[in-house]
Order: structure tokens, then sequence, then C-alpha cells
């Protein structure tokens, strides 16, 4: 029977479930009947799934009999399987209590690792994450130093944020066209951080919330740790679909929706003002929350930056928008600031709930930030000129070295989302760690695995040179054979 529902609903694995069903489990699993010797493959592909935080840790693996069982294999090639996890690290028994997931001794989760970089001399095109000029830290930090002194004769506790930069956020989002005071201002640290705490507030495990298809992955990552039930809807070449973000509103009342309508990540799409508008009255007849995330926004190469999202809505209609933002893009991750916009109650409720966790952010970043943001317009200008000149050279690199690749420019944003052609981007990120580029394959920021196989996320956030050393160090790797069975090995066996 045809599905009735328009949209796609990714129904994940309960990542924070103590026990994991057998059938869970093996429908993760490859076919042990594929490979030679079956319990190695299989044991690498859990421990593949541990690393990557698809099995979460701690949690109870099925029994040997069973999942033997759910595998159709028999129970001396699981009891081998577990007892290789037990000796990589992978798993450990607890006596009368099955077998349990852990983290080996000296490895990271892969999220953990992919924040990281690569900690050789690879060229890293995994992050799109921009530095910060080394000046304007220098002289924004000798601006701080007599403020700071000002604010050591008091407690130092912000849980909202400090009222200045609040005040100067707030500012910002009344100049950009959404009269803003600061008490609708929760000052965070970074936008994934306001976003956790949005989710912790206003979902409970298993509610629905919308995605885009592809999106942010640490984003996703947040709601899959919360146990929320996503609904993907798609973003494409061309853009958002509304009518099925509409009918997603209409069919599957979620409990909220996620979305990055400026330079989509990894997309680079631009939302157009009438989609905005169709989609702020679809979530307002729904009762959904919108959580509009603009951390990217301010990165407008070729069209004027996009006023926020809540500007367009009806008077009455802001007090469902959430807007996030961050400095993380337009300045530096490692300032890890950033903030929310919301009506003035529910940031009192996210503040009460931050407390809980790190009881406000530190004087002296906030106060970096200020200064920061006050200078926005001196270091705003030449970044965008700087990032045009990388997607220049990103751009003449690929005609010159992948003329099958398609790709479009982005407006704005700081990478390009390539169609390969073919579904071997696993497959080529696993080859081009051997020629000193580290990248992600588009199935990273899928909503379930196994789709955009045929994309890559290219940032430039590198100089146009490194830039153009590696398209040409991965057109090499290209001409090594690969193929899309050779994709779907790296998906599932690569530990
Ligand atoms: C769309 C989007 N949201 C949020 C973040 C995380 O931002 P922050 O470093 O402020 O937590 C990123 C970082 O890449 C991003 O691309």
């Amino acid at each position: 029977m045809a599905d009735p529902h328009p949209f796609q609903q990714v129904e994940r694995a309960d990542r924070t479930d103590r026990n994991l069903g057998s059938r869970q489990l093996a429908a993760m699993l490859p076919d042990p009947a594929g490979a030679r010797p079956a319990y190695r493959h299989l044991a690498r592909a859990i421990s593949a799934l541990i690393l990557d935080g698809r099995i979460g840790l701690h949690v109870r693996l099925p029994a040997e009999r069973e999942l033997a069982t759910a595998l159709n294999t028999s129970r001396a090639t699981i009891t081998a399987v577990y007892d290789l996890l037990r000796e990589s690290g992978h798993a450990h028994s607890r006596q009368g209590s099955g077998t349990w997931t852990s983290l080996p001794e000296g490895q990271a989760p892969s999220g953990i690792t992919r924040l990281l970089g690569p900690q050789d001399t690879a060229i890293d095109l995994a992050r799109a994450a921009p530095g910060l000029p080394e000046q304007i830290l220098v002289e924004a930090l000798a601006q701080v130093t007599p403020r700071l002194a000002e604010h050591t004769h008091t407690p130092g506790y912000h849980p909202y944020g400090l009222p200045e930069l609040r005040a100067a956020v707030a500012e910002r989002f009344t100049r950009r066209g959404l009269a803003t005071v600061p008490e609708q201002i929760l000052v965070t640290a970074g936008a994934q951080h306001a976003l956790t705490l949005v989710l912790g507030l206003l979902c409970r495990a298993g509610d629905r919330v919308m995605v885009e298809n592809p999106s942010y992955p640490n984003a996703l990552e947040a709601m899959r740790r919360a146990q929320l039930r996503t609904l993907s809807v798609p973003v494409t070449d061309t853009g958002w679909d509304v009518e099925i973000i509409e009918s997603t509103f209409r069919q599957a009342v979620p409990q909220l929706a996620y979305l990055i309508p400026d330079f989509h990540n990894p997309t680079g799409c631009l939302m157009p003002d009438e989609e905005r508008v169709r989609i702020l009255h679809a979530a307002r007849r729904s009762g959904a929350w919108l959580v509009i995330d603009e951390t990217l926004a301010d990165l407008a190469l070729d069209v004027p930056a996009p006023p926020p999202f809540a500007s367009r809505a009806t008077p009455g209609g802001t007090g469902q928008v959430i807007t996030i933002g961050s400095m993380s893009k337009t300045h530096w991750g490692g300032l890890r600031m950033g903030w929310l916009r919301a009506p003035a109650r529910l940031v009192t409720e996210l503040a009460g709930q931050r407390v809980a966790t790190d009881m406000g952010g530190s004087v002296l970043d906030q106060l970096l930030a200020l200064s920061l943001l006050a200078r926005a317009g001196d270091l705003l200008p030449p970044r965008l000129e700087q990032l045009r000149r990388q997607r220049a050279a990103l751009a003449a690199a690929l005609t010159e070295h992948m003329p099958q690749w398609t790709w479009q420019l982005p407006p704005g944003g700081l990478s390009l989302w390539a169609d390969l052609g073919a579904p071997v981007a696993s497959a080529l990120a696993e080859r081009a760690l051997d020629y000193g580029v580290r990248i992600e394959g588009g199935a990273y920021f899928a909503t379930d695995p196994g789709i955009f196989e045929q994309r890559l996320r290219i940032p430039y956030t590198t100089s146009p040179d490194t830039l153009r050393e590696a398209v040409h160090r991965m057109a090499t790797a290209l001409t090594d054979d690969i193929s899309p069975s050779s994709t779907t090995r790296r998906a599932h066996w690569v530990v």
C-alpha cells in the first residue's frame, strides 16, 4: 500500500534505550552470508555503529541466540562476534546480565573525532569552520581587559547572558528588521547549545520534529539523543518543497520544526520570501514551534543578507518562532558564543533549564563577543570577500578536474553541495584520506542511512591554493577504482 503521507517519517533506533533489540540491531547490520569470515565483519560493523553513535554506549546487546536468529546465522558466529567486541573493548560482559557496549580505551566517538579534525597534515575539508584573524582577536582582547575588571566586583553569574550583550544582540535583530528587546534574548555557548536547550524544554521522548533532509548533522544528533522522531522534508538543488512542509505540519502535527532557511547547511540554498510566509502560516495553523537556525545568515555572498525569518510573521505570529544565532561562522567557532531569540517567558524558562548545566556563560567570553560584535562591520566585509575568492577557486578547480560533477554556486554560506553522478561519496572520502584530504560524504548529512551517497559537501573555508590542491588530490584519488559496491562496504564496515 502506498504511504498515505507525503513526507518521509524516519523512526530512529532508540539510542538511549538500555536494551538493543535483536531485530533492531539486525536491521543495522549487513547480511553475514555475504562476507567471510562473517563474525569478523559483523564485529567490525557493530564497533563502527558504536563509534558513530548509532548504537549508544552502556547499552545491552541482544542475547546471542536471539541475534543469531534475527541474522539467520549460527549461535557460534554470534559468540565469536561478541568475543571479538570484548577483545577490542567495544563491549564487556556483566555477570549474569549480558553483553554491554563500551568505548575502547584510547578511542573517541566519531562525533568528537570529526570536530577535532585531522590530527595529521591532511587538508581539512570536513569542517566548514573559518578561523579568526589574529589581529582582530588581539585588539578585542585589549578592549576587554578593563571591562572585565569592572565585572570582578560582581558575582559574575548571568544565566540569561551578560545584560550588555543581550542588549547588543537585541539591537542587532531590531536593526535587521525584527523589533527585539533584551528580555527576548538568551545568550548561549553557540547555536548547538541553544538548540539543545530548546529541545530539552519543549520536547519529550517520542515527540515528532520536522527536519530538513539533508541537514546539519549535530542538530540531528541532538534530536536522536533526545529520542525524538524526525519527520524529514527534502531540500534539493532547487530548495524546499513547501507543499510537503505544509502537509507535514497538517498531517503529522510535529511539536516543532527545525529549519535552516539561510544558506542551508549543506546545500547552500536560500529560502525565498514567499515560502517563509507560507511556512509561518502552516506552523501557526498546526501550533508547532518553528526553530529557525540563522547561524549562516550573515554569510551572504551574492545577495543582500536576509532579514530574520520571524520578521515575516504576522504581528501575532512571531511568538511561535525561536531564532537561533551564532558567532561561529561570522567570527570563530572557538568563541563558543551564540544566542536565541524567543518570547520573553520562554527565555526565562530556557534560562531555568540552562542553570542545571552551566549556570551561565563566561563573562570574559561574553565581553569578547560584545567587543567583536561592535566591530562586525570591519570584520564581515573582508571575510565575505575572502569567501567569494575561495568559492571561485573551488568552482574553477572542480570545473577543471571534475568535469563529470555538477553543482550550483551557493549564494552564501560556506560550502558547495556537489553531485558526483554516482553513489561513490563515502568511498571517495575514504580514498581521499590516503591522498591527504579529509572530507565528509553526503550520507553524513542525511536523516537516515544510505542516502546522499552521490553527494559531497565541499567547504570553501580554506585558501584558494589549498582548495585547488585538495580538488587535484581528490581527482587523483578518483582515478583509483571506486565503485558503488565499495561505497556500501565503507558505510557498513569501516570502524
Ligand atoms: C546550521 C548550523 N547550525 C549550528 C551550527 C553550530 O554552531 P555553533 O558552533 O554556534 O554551536 C553549525 C555549525 O556548523 C551550523 O552549520
